[in-house]
């Protein structure tokens, strides 16, 4: 098949407007690690004006880490709801519905300096974490769904792509010189308003998921014709059949809502991979790198930290470039392996640097190069693969409420971690990374036996490997899943 020829303007343009929500919980992520001090002032002037004393440093602690954290619990619910509207609204649709929610937090963390009030930027950073949970749902179900089977994985990479370009601009502008000073943090926060509306310009442009209109709503005319804008060629005929194929699958399979999905066999497996590759994801300490780089360069001796936290954003966003090219050839399974391997040997490079930094100086140059590793390898593949390999492990029926599942683990993984991390690292020192190397490993373990390589597969056969594999017991070998799969075509 000639890739070439199925980059058209229409895909391009929809999986770009798509992405800017992932640009959102990118920025988001990001946003919030340069500017704390200025921002504890503004509570702490804040607290005095509304009861002429200082604020204690517990209570300013406490007050930080709820708006820090406070993100992801929205982001757990925000993803955790995703099935409840991507039935019933479409996809594209409620990638345009959930721009509301952009907008009051928008407003809410704009105005909290004005106002006076930290409580609205607490407000504002839940609202902006149920947008961003909405968002690591809709997106990847949606670019996966208009993609072509060939580019499923390449065009699927650039959600991961948005969100490091977001964490990347959101380092810039929290530069004390950019946004990141007294006059402007609000401005910096409240700057999420401007993808908003350039979303909610293009989206209405964009055509709704073929899949969803074909499958979900039975209307084939038009999903022909969006198929054809798509592949930019009139002859749909291939589309429109494995489409049918995966429809007439999903008559069979009836319903599938959050319940049926844990209690029947038949999605156990892809569960379990769809679940376990998250956490792999999360528990790789990948976050506690974008969330505490700066201090961490700063026990590291680094002497410009901020610069050096910059740097990984910039190690990020390459790599996953390199990712976006690489992964229809190499495959998903084998970009993961070595991204989790890679990871590993990075994390014991740290931890050396970490422990020798007393007697040896240059070991702060080591835990420059050992972070740069560490997130290089984490986007070759445990950074994007995760995000879109759900949406190839599950067919029409049951996709929605397995992206929901699966991006409530991711967040509640993530949340886990951004609060743990300062704790352990008080009890391990310079030892904590050494917890992420042994998880590492398990997961690397689990992926070599347990996942599917699903590049070049369409939905329906990657789902009728794990059919046949949940028929036939429990003990198939991932390579043995990718021949049912491919025999499930004859
Ligand atoms: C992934 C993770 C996110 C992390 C980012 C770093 O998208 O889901 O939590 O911050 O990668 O690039």
């Amino acid at each position: 098949m000639d890739s070439g020829k199925q980059i058209t303007f229409p895909l391009l343009m929809s999986v770009g407007t798509a992405v800017i929500g992932s640009l959102q919980f990118g920025y988001n992520t990001g946003v919030i690690n340069a500017p704390q001090k200025v921002i504890e002032k503004f509570i702490n002037e804040t607290w005095f004006e509304r009861y002429q004393e200082q604020i204690s440093k517990n209570s300013l602690t406490a007050i930080w880490s709820i708006a820090v954290a406070i993100f992801s619990v929205g982001g757990i619910f925000g993803s955790f709801s995703v099935g409840l509207f991507v039935n019933r609204f479409g996809r594209r649709n409620s990638m345009l519905m959930a721009n509301v929610l952009a907008f009051i937090a928008s407003a809410l963390m704009g105005f909290s300096k004005m106002a006076a009030s930290w409580e609205m930027l607490i407000a504002g950073r839940f609202v902006v974490g149920l947008y961003s949970g909405l968002s690591t749902g809709f997106v990847p179900m949606y670019v996966g769904e208009v993609s072509p089977t060939s580019l499923r994985g390449a065009l699927g990479t650039l959600h991961q792509l948005g969100i490091v370009v977001g964490i990347l601009i959101a380092q810039v502008f929290g530069m004390e010189a950019i946004m990141g000073n007294d006059d402007l943090w609000s401005l910096l926060l409240g700057f999420i308003f401007v993808p908003a509306v350039i979303q909610c310009i293009l989206l209405p442009m964009c055509p709704e998921s073929p899949r969803f209109l074909l499958i979900n709503k039975n209307e084939e005319n038009r999903a022909k014709n969006v198929m054809k804008k798509l592949r930019g060629t009139t002859d749909v005929s291939a589309d429109m059949q494995e489409m049918k194929e995966e429809s007439r699958q999903m008559m069979r399979e009836k319903k599938v809502t959050i319940l049926e999905l844990f209690r029947s066999p038949m999605y156990r497996q892809p569960l379990m991979v769809a679940v376990i590759l998250q956490l792999s994801q999360q528990l790789s300490g990948i976050n506690a790198v974008f969330y505490y780089s700066t201090r961490i360069f700063e026990k590291a001796g680094v002497e410009q930290p901020v610069y050096a936290t910059i740097g990984a954003g910039v190690v990020n966003t390459a790599f996953t470039v390199v990712s976006l090219f690489v992964v229809e050839r190499a495959g998903r399974r084998s970009l993961h392996l070595l991204g989790l391997l890679g990871m590993a040997g990075s994390a014991i490079l740290m931890t050396i640097a970490l422990a020798l930094l007393e007697k040896l100086k240059w070991m702060s140059y080591l835990s420059i190069v050992a972070i740069f590793s560490f997130v290089a390898f984490f986007e070759i593949g445990p950074g994007p693969i995760p995000w879109f390999i759900v949406a190839e492990l599950f067919s029409q029926g049951p996709r929605p409420s397995a992206m929901a599942v699966a991006g409530f683990s991711n967040w509640t993984a993530n949340f886990i971690v951004g609060m743990a991390f300062q704790y352990i690292e008080e009890l391990c020192g310079p030892y904590v990374f050494v917890i992420f190397t042994v998880l590492l490993l398990v997961f690397f373990v689990f992926t070599y036996f347990k996942v599917p390589e699903t590049k070049g597969r369409t939905f329906d056969e990657i789902s009728a490997g794990f059919r046949q594999s949940a028929a036939g017991g429990e003990k198939h070998s991932p390579e043995e899943l990718n021949s049912l799969g491919a025999d499930s075509q004859l």
